[in-house]
């Protein structure tokens, strides 16, 4: 049941609108806000929901001429001045946009990062890996819905039962977005090779890494797919880069510092046509201090030219400690992928890593990139339907 309003009136000069409802919730909203905010037709295209005016096109000066709050108290209808526009706010509507000092944090669902995002460990990952067959997933929403939303919340998950062909992996990216084409094309194989132009092609035992860190952006979603693996080990690993940076971050705050406050470059020119670079610490922070994005990659970090020479050795025993946290089997997940088999990374959070295979057997992988903006659309696309339904 919708919360009513049960009081409104302005304050400041008419510069601030304060609303309280039936449930003892009070806020208060700049005029200017709800201005560049209304959702009459000559400010928000109707069809699309997008803003039509500019900030500009806002007198500095707007008040409040009036405001009511509806019969049902389920809204308030609110005319501003100079320009005399008027606006209705349903309550919901105010309630979910509130931004008082009054609000908790945890009224705005997510931050930097998904709000469901949760860290984990070997113990409390390793017998739960989320799964998924590809036919249910193609058949079924809320198989789908699921599955995402373990991606969403965890950083991985797996699909079995992929199609045994050359580029099916794609199909995986493509039921939820679309593939991030690179200069490895729209997919890429990971075989052994002789003379390899990507480390991963070879038989060596890899480090937990996120993909592609010379690239800006990164692909902030990497799916590796199993067609063939008759080899002794090769072995997949993931790991939650967040949890190693909440781990060093309560254990040893000065190596989380030193790894966020310095960055590091990264490089690529594995061929005569590349040349890829971008300079970014280990562990990426917004403004306000939240965890935004894990990058690391032992083959492709360049020299590290952007630390002061006495800064250098501190900033060594940091990377140390991280790299030794990727190498500590109680962080990681294991598994062989199988033909068949695919996992899925959040290639800004969740690190993956293989062990060495004997090259007595074949082991076939094919790779694509992709972006969480539309896992995370079409995850909540999916959960709207659910919640059409549920209300239906
Ligand atoms: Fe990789």
């Amino acid at each position: 049941m919708t919360d009513t309003i049960v009081d409104a009136h302005t304050s400041d000069a008419d510069t601030v609108v304060n609303i309280g409802w039936s449930n003892g919730v009070t806020a208060r909203f700049h005029a200017i806000w709800l201005r560049d905010n209304s959702l009459d037709t000559s400010t928000r295209n109707p069809g699309n929901g997008q803003r039509l005016i500019t900030i500009g096109d806002i007198d500095p000066s707007t008040k409040i001429q009036q405001i009511e709050i509806h019969e049902d108290g389920l809204g308030v209808a609110v005319k501003f001045s100079p320009d005399n526009v008027r606006s209705d706010f349903s309550s919901p509507w105010l309630l979910d946009n509130r931004y008082d000092k009054l609000v908790s944090k945890a009224d705005h669902k997510d931050g930097w990062v998904s709000y469901r995002h949760e860290s984990w460990t070997s113990s409390s990952m390793q017998d739960r890996i989320p799964r998924a067959s590809w036919m249910e997933l193609q058949s079924s929403r809320q198989v789908l819905r699921q599955w995402l939303l373990a991606i969403d919340r965890f950083g991985f998950a797996v699909v079995e039962g992929i199609p045994l062909h050359s580029g099916a992996i794609c199909e995986v990216a493509e039921i939820f977005g679309f593939v991030r084409e690179t200069n490895y094309g729209k997919w890429f194989d990971v075989v052994a090779e002789v003379t390899p132009q990507n480390l991963a092609n070879t038989n060596l035992g890899l480090q937990a890494h996120t993909d592609n860190p010379y690239r800006d952006p990164v692909p902030t979603l990497q799916i590796l797919g199993c067609l063939e693996n008759s080899v002794l080990g090769g072995e997949s690993a993931v790991v939650d880069g967040f949890a190693i940076a909440k781990f060093l971050q309560e254990s040893d705050g000065n190596a989380f510092d030193i790894l966020a406050r310095h960055p590091i470059r990264f490089l690529y020119e594995g061929t005569d046509d590349v040349s890829l670079s971008a300079k970014r610490p280990i562990f990426e922070l917004g403004p306000d201090g939240e965890l935004l994005a894990v990058r690391f990659n032992n083959r492709s970090a360049a020299p590290f030219i952007d630390i002061e020479f006495g800064d250098m050795e501190e900033f060594y025993g940091a990377y140390r400690k991280f790299a030794m946290c990727l190498d500590d089997p109680s962080f990681s997940v294991r598994f062989k992928l199988e033909p068949g088999q695919a996992f899925i990374v959040d290639n800004t959070r969740v690190l993956h890593a293989r062990t060495a295979f004997d090259g007595s057997g074949k082991r076939w992988l094919q790779g694509c990139y992709a972006d969480k903006d539309g896992l995370r659309s079409t995850l909540r696309v999916l959960e709207r339907e659910l919640i059409n339904d549920q209300a239906n």
